[in-house]
């Protein structure tokens, strides 16, 4: 069945961290070359809430650039919150050291993704995507245009077959125990074919927006699985969502939004899902310290680039999860450096 019910005999991760983490040198680089922050933070350390202050950053793509550092090595944090550069960052990105390779990232200054986060970094807005001219708006503006959503979403469906594969091994007894699944945002529905492959018991339901909804309709025909999987058109925020369904997912998607945005898509989650029921949030979550792992730390520079969201640990989102009435039932990793939070609605 396409590879959905089946592993490859190697694991793709190697592939998918450099793609991954393509922005983070954008992201670092912005940091040394055009705020000089180890020597800032050499001078007087500060905790988040300190640098946002002092630099004139947002908390969002501030908090990504911290855990990247942190990630790297080139930050320490203490029990009270408070960055100093680490022995790393003072020796081969500090003024006066005969090491410093400052001049050997300024050299890459006039990258267009690096003048991106300087904006980014200041003002908390997503920038419009690579390759995109400056006119056009954000990923999810880009998203109303054909050919924009028709790339994207080729490129989320074959990274989705081994990691649907993946997710499905991860919540075996989960899709046992469910009959019928609500892929939110479901791209081409890759998800949905991936759980339903693996578990014949449940057919699916995939909620989309256009232009992506008639790509997944072309996509789950495709794999031959139209006959368990069908596609509902409407917008997350704004339609009702299908009533009647006992397993929600949340497949990358959670992870292009901010907080405000999360928890109204738990709240709908909570008034359509069947009692009982379930959620799945799909995505790649770091540890609950926020130091890493790196390729999810690296992972998250361009989702505050791109986005309105970042990379969550999976803690921060049983976090939202029990704000919303969910209690959770663990997270679990699944491959390519992603994982799930399982959580079930609380009566
Ligand atoms: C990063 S993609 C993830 C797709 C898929 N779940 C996956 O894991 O590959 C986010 C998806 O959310 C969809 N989306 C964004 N805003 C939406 C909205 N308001 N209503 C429905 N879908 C939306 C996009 O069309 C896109 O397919």
């Amino acid at each position: 069945m396409n590879g959905l019910d089946r592993l490859p005999a190697s694991d793709p991760t190697a592939l998918l961290r450099p793609r991954d983490g393509v922005y983070a040198i954008d992201l670092l680089t912005a940091a040394v070359v055009e705020f000089r922050l180890f020597d800032a933070l050499a001078e007087r350390p500060g905790t988040l809430a300190e640098i946002c202050t002092r630099f004139g950053w947002d908390e969002r793509p501030a908090d990504v650039l911290l855990t990247l550092c942190l990630a790297l090595g080139l930050l320490d944090r203490d029990e009270a919150g408070v960055h100093r550069p680490s022995t790393l960052a003072r020796e081969h990105l500090g003024k006066g050291s005969p090491w410093d390779l400052t001049p050997y990232y300024a050299s890459l200054r006039d990258r267009p993704v690096v003048q991106d986060f300087v904006k980014v970094l200041r003002t908390g807005r997503p920038a419009h995507w690579a390759g995109l001219d400056e006119a056009s708006d954000d990923w999810h503006g880009s998203m109303a245009s054909e050919d924009f959503a028709r790339t994207f979403t080729a490129a989320m469906d074959c990274r989705g077959v081994y990691l649907g594969k993946c997710l499905a091994e991860a919540v075996a007894e989960v899709l046992a125990g469910s009959k019928r699944l609500l892929d939110v945002g479901g791209g081409s529905g890759v998800y949905a074919c991936a759980l339903a492959a693996n578990a014949p018991a449940i057919d699916a339901i995939v909620l989309e927006q256009a232009p992506v909804d008639a790509i997944a309709r072309e996509s789950i025909a495709r794999r031959g699985l139209d006959g368990r999987v069908r596609v509902e058109s409407g917008d997350m925020f704004r339609d009702p969502w299908p009533e009647g369904c006992d397993l929600h997912l949340f497949s990358n998607v959670m992870h292009d939004w901010g907080e405000r945005e999360i928890l109204e898509l738990l709240r709908r989650s909570r008034e359509s899902l069947a009692s009982g029921g379930r959620v799945l949030v799909h995505e790649a979550f770091l540890d609950p310290d926020k130091r890493g792992p790196r390729p999810v730390a690296e992972y998250s520079c361009i989702l505050a680039h791109s986005t309105q969201g970042r990379c969550y640990a999976w803690t921060e989102m049983e976090g939202f999860l029990a704000t919303s009435g969910f209690r959770s039932l663990g997270y679990r990793p699944t491959g390519g450096d992603r994982g799930v939070v399982v959580a079930e609605l609380q009566i």
